[in-house]
């Protein structure tokens, strides 16, 4: 759980993409977080008072004089703001942006937010040419000089009939921003990361390709991990059913050799590289342009080396370049992990077996055995998000 010991605020006000906050609620209690909720009379019209208290297990708030049940001289107006790590206002319509960008306290989310002391994100959601009203985005301009932080609102088919830019981000994105935001020290502000992630796939001809198990999720949760610390992360990958982790440049391949061009020219501009992908050693020496028709008998497929990345990465690093490498085996894991990191000149070998149950392709967990050139850690069975965590603490204390 990411929002564990966290109190989230979620300020509500009148917009039909309300409903999409009972959805947001409920993750941001899964995810741990204490959840507090305030609306406006407006919001009312569309979700009750009622979902959320039922979600959130916490009394809610929609008038300005209503009264904490558990202690009547607290004023929960001033309270709600000033104890919570973060707040949300979604959806954020024109008024209440309007609201907050002039000063004005008239209801109970405006009186929340003005004395707030926590970082405040306000996710817009309305018709597009409100959103597109000038006085509406000079407002916004003028939040975030303030250091208001503004959520992108999505495109698409709005409740209003219109298509256009004014849909709220769904859930997922709502607290993806809230777990960007508060989850993680930003202890790799400055640091520019290269990840790979994934397969690659060699085309046979039109039709076919080799390809192996990956999924990304390792190379996505490291993508994830360093975004979430503040570095400025690219994602290099093969073909995966996986969303792009906030705030990450992501850059879709399909061939090693594709991968090849990807992390060779991208490599000389970052201070940490981190090779997870599983790229493909041999690649066939000819792809038939035209669908191979079978024939009678059996058939040979002749395959060529492709380059190993790493290696060349690792020969070329430049100064204070840390270089990371994943190794998978089935058999002598520690053995041939620890010749990988000498042959192919890395800083450290996170290595993980395919036989051990827990760890590998396609689950969410992993086992993983950091290798240095001094050093040997087993991490024990963990989220791949968690194991991107130690990994990143551990290149942090390579860096030192
Ligand atoms: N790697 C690479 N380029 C390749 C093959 C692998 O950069 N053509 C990288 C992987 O991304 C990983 C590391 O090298 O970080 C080790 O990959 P792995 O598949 O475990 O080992 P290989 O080097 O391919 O050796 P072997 O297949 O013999 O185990």
């Amino acid at each position: 759980m990411l929002l564990e010991n966290k109190n989230v605020l979620l300020c509500i006000t009148g917009g039909i993409a309300a409903y999409k906050m009972a959805d947001t609620a409920s993750m941001l209690v899964k995810e741990g977080a204490d959840v507090h909720v305030c609306m406006t009379k407006n919001a009312e019209k569309f979700i009750t008072a009622e979902t959320f208290r039922v979600l959130t297990k916490n009394k809610v708030y929609t008038d300005v004089f209503d009264e904490d049940p558990d202690d009547p001289v607290n004023v929960p107006h001033i309270s709600l703001g000033t104890s919570a790590d973060i707040i949300l206002v979604a959806p954020a319509s024109a008024d209440i942006i309007g609201k907050i960008a002039n000063g004005i306290a008239d209801d109970m989310v405006s009186t929340v937010v003005l004395p707030a002391t926590c970082p405040v994100l306000l996710s817009p959601s309305m018709n597009v040419y409100m959103y597109e009203n000038k006085i509406v985005q000079d407002n916004l301009e003028k939040l975030k000089r303030f250091g208001y932080k503004i959520i992108e609102p999505a495109s698409g088919h709005l409740a209003c009939g219109y298509d256009g830019k004014g849909k709220l981000p769904t859930p997922e994105a709502l607290v993806e921003s809230i777990i960007y935001e508060i989850s993680a020290a930003k202890d790799l502000v400055g640091k520019k990361i290269l990840v790979n992630a994934g397969p690659t796939c060699e085309a046979i001809d039109p039709v076919r390709y080799i390809t192996n198990h990956s999924s990304g999720k390792m190379g996505f949760a490291l993508a994830r991990a360093a975004s979430l610390r503040g570095a400025d992360v690219t994602l290099v990958t093969g073909q995966v059913s996986l969303d792009t982790p906030f705030g990450v440049e992501r850059v879709d391949i399909v061939s090693a050799a594709d991968m090849y061009r990807e992390m060779t020219s991208r490599a000389g501009d970052n201070d940490i590289i981190i090779m997870s992908a599983a790229v493909a050693d041999y690649t066939p020496e000819n792809t038939a342009t035209e669908k191979i028709k079978k024939k009678d008998g059996d058939m040979t497929l002749s395959l060529g080396r492709t380059k190993d990345i790493l290696k060349e990465l690792g020969s070329n690093k430049k100064d204070g370049q840390i270089i990371v490498g994943f190794s998978m085996e089935t058999e002598n894991l520690l053995e041939n992990s620890r010749k990988k990191l000498s042959s192919k000149n890395a800083d450290m070998i996170c290595a993980n077996s395919l036989r051990t149950p827990g760890a590998g392709y396609q689950v969410d967990t992993n086992i993983i055995t950091l290798i240095t050139p001094d050093s040997q850690e087993e991490l024990p069975l963990m989220s791949k998000l968690e194991a991107s965590h130690k990994i990143l603490d551990k290149i942090l204390e390579l860096g030192k």
